[in-house]
């Protein structure tokens, strides 16, 4: 028989990946937990007003909601009914004692891995979902079969664990999109007679019902270690990448190159690929940073300090840009920027999501708000966290509307590259700005030449 899942978590990670999950296996319950009631609460709502946008979700959710998809907060009812338990809980950046700004903070960890043993009556097959340090899985089995000893031997009594290994790599904003059609599956377990039985479960259920799902060559399985390290490393190149595009932009506004033509050219090399060449205002996201952080207090705790070195470059890399934004700003409006108004267009940290975390149009509301700019910001789909994020700040209008958020400003900051700001009506945000009138397009996704046309001065990054 078919085993029943349950995720604890039900964030960006739990909610879209459960939904999929039972949406492909619909032979399955799958049940979602959280200790947010408000978050499970908006998970069941009657109109679907899910706690997060996800371009599809609701779709899916609407499929399988009540038929093998349950959003519960009774943790200790879903872990006793389900053999497979996925752990998806923040694994967010310390910010206290012992590797503060860099390690990760594993108390939400830890503390889901007690719960799943006080409540666990039979065998259970825990898989991190979350992103973890490398041998976090080893704390786990610990924590766990504590009593068995580790590798979850025979000794003592009580139910047996077996820990595994199963990264999640979807990118917001195209969370469902990647799920039913990943690049891979990452399944890290120990080479043990429990171990390889645990890997064949979770990969049955990425195969699906009657194998619709992700093809068997595409599910690649490793040893636990390096599932762990994986998902570090693959994020930490991504951001990489990010950070030397940018570090790029700069040169090509020093000497007239154009960061898109070189960024097109370096790409059509089969063997560096065109995608995450994109300038901009330096990456965001809830994970690139916290993950390189993550991978250089690790190598730092190995005594690697050049490769700490090396990958802590990537994070000052991408705080560099976002000062640089200000920089340039100040620079264009006659170095003052006091009571200017700017219109920031955008304050997700990428187009199609309303996550708003690490997002690089915070820091640079921060640094303008520290200039006194009179600040109006929107944002389709983010001004909720915004408004919690910069609660903090005075005096910044959030508007809805991007025509009266341009109103009477001096200039727009284009942060995000939302697909309705090209299509905006530009002439008549010329009309209503004040004189001279500016577009600074971060992301470099306007017709910088039809703007000009307009009236308007154009900065981009890397132009
Ligand atoms: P999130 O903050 O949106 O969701 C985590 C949820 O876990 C929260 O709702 C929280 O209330 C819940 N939680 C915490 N402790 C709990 C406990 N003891 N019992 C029950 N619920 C508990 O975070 P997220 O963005 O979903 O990220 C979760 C993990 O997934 C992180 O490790 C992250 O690095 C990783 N990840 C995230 C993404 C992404 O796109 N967001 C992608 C890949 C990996
Ligand atoms: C990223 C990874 O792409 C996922 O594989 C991973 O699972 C996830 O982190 C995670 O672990 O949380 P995500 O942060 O959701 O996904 O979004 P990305 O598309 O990677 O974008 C991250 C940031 O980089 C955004 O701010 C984006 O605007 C920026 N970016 C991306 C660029 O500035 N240029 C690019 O070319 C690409």
């Amino acid at each position: 028989m078919n085993k029943n899942i349950v995720c604890i978590g039900a964030g960006y990670i739990g909610g879209p990946t459960m939904a999929v999950v039972a949406k492909m296996n619909p032979d399955r319950k799958v049940f979602v937990c959280d200790i947010n009631e408000k978050r499970i609460a908006a998970w069941n709502s009657k109109n679907f007003d899910l706690p997060i946008y996800e371009p599809g979700l609701v779709d899916v959710v609407k499929e399988v909601r009540g038929r093998n998809l349950f959003f519960t907060t009774d943790i200790k009812k879903a872990v006793k009914s389900c053999d497979i338990i996925f752990v998806g809980v923040n694994t967010p950046t310390k910010m206290f004692g012992r590797g503060a700004g860099r390690a990760s903070d594993l108390q939400y960890w830890e503390a889901t891995a007690r719960e799943i043993k006080g409540y666990a009556e039979g065998d259970k097959i825990v898989v991190e979902k979350s992103t973890l340090p490398v041998r976090t899985a080893a704390a786990m089995e610990a924590i766990l079969n504590g009593e068995r000893g580790t590798g979850g031997g025979e000794r003592g009594a009580g139910p047996k664990f077996t820990v595994l290994s199963n990264p999640e790599f979807l990118a917001e904003g195209t969370a469902i999109k990647d799920l039913l059609d990943p690049d891979r599956v990452l399944i890290g377990g120990p080479d043990t007679p429990d171990g390889r039985a645990a890997v064949k479960e979770v990969c049955d259920i990425y195969a699906g019902k009657d194998s619709k799902w992700v093809a068997r060559y595409k599910i690649l399985t490793t040893n636990v270690w390096s599932a762990e390290l994986t998902k570090l490393a693959a994020n930490a190149m991504l951001a990489q990448r990010v950070s030397s595009v940018n570090a790029l932009a700069g040169l090509c506004e020093a000497t007239g190159a154009d960061i898109d033509e070189v960024a097109r050219v370096i790409g059509a090399d089969r063997r560096i690929g065109p995608k995450f060449l994109k300038a901009g205002p330096g990456f965001g996201g809830s994970c690139f940073k916290k993950d390189v952080l993550n991978l250089v207090y690790l190598c730092e705790s190995f005594g690697l300090h050049t490769a700490a070195e090396y990958w802590s470059q990537v994070i000052k890399m991408n705080d560099h840009q976002q000062s640089r934004i200000v920089s340039r700003l100040f620079k264009e409006m006659f170095n003052t920027l006091a009571n200017k108004k700017i219109a920031m267009f955008g304050f997700a940290f990428k187009a199609d999501t309303g996550d708003t975390r690490e997002t690089p149009a915070g820091c640079v509301a921060r640094l303008l708000h520290e200039e006194h700019v009179r600040l109006a910001i929107t944002d389709p789909k983010a001004i909720e966290n915004g408004r919690r994020d910069l609660a903090d700040l005075d005096g910044i209008v959030w508007e809805k509307n991007p025509y009266k958020a341009a109103k009477d400003a001096d200039a727009v900051l284009l942060m995000t590259d939302w697909r309705e700001y090209p299509e905006l009506d530009w002439e008549k945000i010329y009309k209503s700005m004040r004189k001279p009138a500016l577009v600074f397009d971060t992301r470099n996704c306007l017709d910088a030449a039809a703007l000009r046309k307009l009236g308007f001065k154009v900065l981009n990054v890397g132009k």
